[in-house]
């Protein structure tokens, strides 16, 4: 098959009419497949069942520095926990604070934080005019909506193959009001790329114009590896050392694609002094977090490399299903100059890029047959994609021939807005 481009008004005309059959093929089917989310399948959860046994009522109930989890206290977390988690993301213990279920609640905190009381001893955000923040696009939509509730102002940043463009944020930084960064450094959400070396170098290199400029440094998938050959993340603050630059970087994880979304455990890593900034401000919040969800997490996982053991099974299940999407679309989208598709070694989603003006059309007609994708433009801030291009692909919570389905009918989709797009400018031109 030739690129649609190349094919003359007659050709694209039967091409739609045989799209539109299989459309309404689909039509008939009655479908109704929910891939708008990236949770995890049913099957994966299976895997942390033993998780619930690990605290029962004839448990030993106390932590190792001999507090009785049932009961308040320990507003930082328990010391396995932080210990845990400082393993995971290569950071000093006392640096980390193990919080609730969700990073994402971290991140409001934090921005939040910085809103009413401010950071580094500057004036709070609140009182600073326009704030605004650099965020690498398309990113993860909850990202931009926090941002967008504290009415800080988003400036979209292309993300390259081996991270944000950091000329573009050079040049961004000089100004002070240009508080920050939200992003996902490894396999990021949704395109699936992780930052290079050299990304991460000029990350920790950045002399922003803001004393309180601070990059959110969601590392969500940083245990979250599919191939034999994964991608792998500077660690940050050590880059940052030789910079003096640590203050710059609040990096949040979570267990939530590790063990269960909303009832997982997150974690905070940063400097002394945010770090410091940090407790402070949960010692107000909380008399302590879930340390009984704490405990179990670290009785059921040991350690960090009880973590990567974990993850190798749970990626016996997500692998298969990232193949059998990238084996579709190769099938039935490569070669007509339609869209193009990350291949990620990790993560949870693909990043589907179709013809520009094709996105938010491509959604419709799949809702339209009950497949439901995420919104067009969801990875922007605003929900605005400029291109209106840009589609994320979750394949982890439908069975695999729910997303066999699905993908049909969205590799259909796609072709049908393609050709009707270019049939639409050739009737302008
Ligand atoms: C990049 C990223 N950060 C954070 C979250 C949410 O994490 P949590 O469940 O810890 O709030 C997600 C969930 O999809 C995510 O993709």
């Amino acid at each position: 098959m030739s690129s649609y481009n190349e094919l003359s008004v007659e050709e694209l005309c039967e091409l739609k009419n045989g799209l539109e059959d299989k459309y309404n093929k689909f039509k008939s089917m009655g479908l109704s497949l929910d891939m708008s989310r990236g949770k995890p399948g049913g099957i994966q959860l299976n895997e942390n069942n033993k998780l619930l046994d690990e605290v029962c009522s004839d448990s030993d109930f106390y932590s190792e520095n001999g507090w009785d989890v049932r009961n308040y206290g320990l507003p930082y977390g328990i010391p396995e926990c932080q210990r845990l988690f400082a393993e995971i993301m290569g950071v000093d213990e006392k640096n980390v604070v193990v919080c609730g279920n969700s990073s994402l609640n971290i991140m409001f905190d934090y921005i939040s934080q910085c809103m009413t009381h401010g950071t580094g001893g500057c004036e709070p955000w609140m009182k600073q005019g326009k704030v605004k923040f650099l965020c690498p696009v398309p990113g993860y939509d909850r990202h931009f909506r926090i941002l967008e509730y504290f009415g800080i102002e988003m400036i979209n940043i292309p993300l390259l193959d081996d991270g944000p463009d950091m000329d573009m944020i050079e040049s961004y930084v000089v100004d002070s009001s240009v508080k920050g960064m939200i992003c996902v450094p490894k396999y990021s959400n949704p395109t699936g790329i992780t930052f290079s070396d050299e990304t991460v170098r000029r990350i920790a290199a950045l002399k922003p114009a803001a004393g309180d400029f601070r990059i959110l440094w969601d590392n969500a998938y940083i245990v979250h590896d599919l191939s034999e050959s994964p991608d792998s993340l500077l660690e940050i603050f050590s880059e940052c050392k030789k910079h003096n630059s640590e203050d710059m970087i609040i990096e949040v994880i979570s267990s939530s694609k590790i063990s269960y979304p909303g009832a997982g455990v997150a974690a905070v890593a940063a400097s002394d002094s945010n770090i410091n900034e940090i407790k402070k401000r949960i010692a107000v919040q909380t008399i302590g977090p879930d340390k009984i969800n704490q405990i179990r997490h670290v009785r059921f996982f040991g350690s960090a490399d009880g973590v990567y053991a974990h993850m190798k099974k749970l990626a016996k299940h997500m692998a298969p299903r990232f193949e059998l999407v990238l084996k579709i679309f190769d099938e039935e989208l490569s070669g007509k100059g339609i869209a193009e598709w990350t291949n990620p070694n990790g993560g949870y989603f693909i990043n589907l890029k179709v013809l520009p003006g094709c996105a938010g059309r491509t959604v419709s007609l799949c809702a339209d047959v009950g497949v439901k994708l995420t919104g067009a433009g969801a990875a922007f801030p605003y929900g605005k994609d400029p291109e209106d291009a840009y589609i994320r692909i979750a394949p982890s919570y439908p069975s695999e021939d729910e997303l066999q389905s699905a993908m049909e009918v969205l590799c259909v989709c796609v072709r049908l807005a393609a050709v009707e797009k270019i049939l639409e400018k050739r009737e302008k031109s």
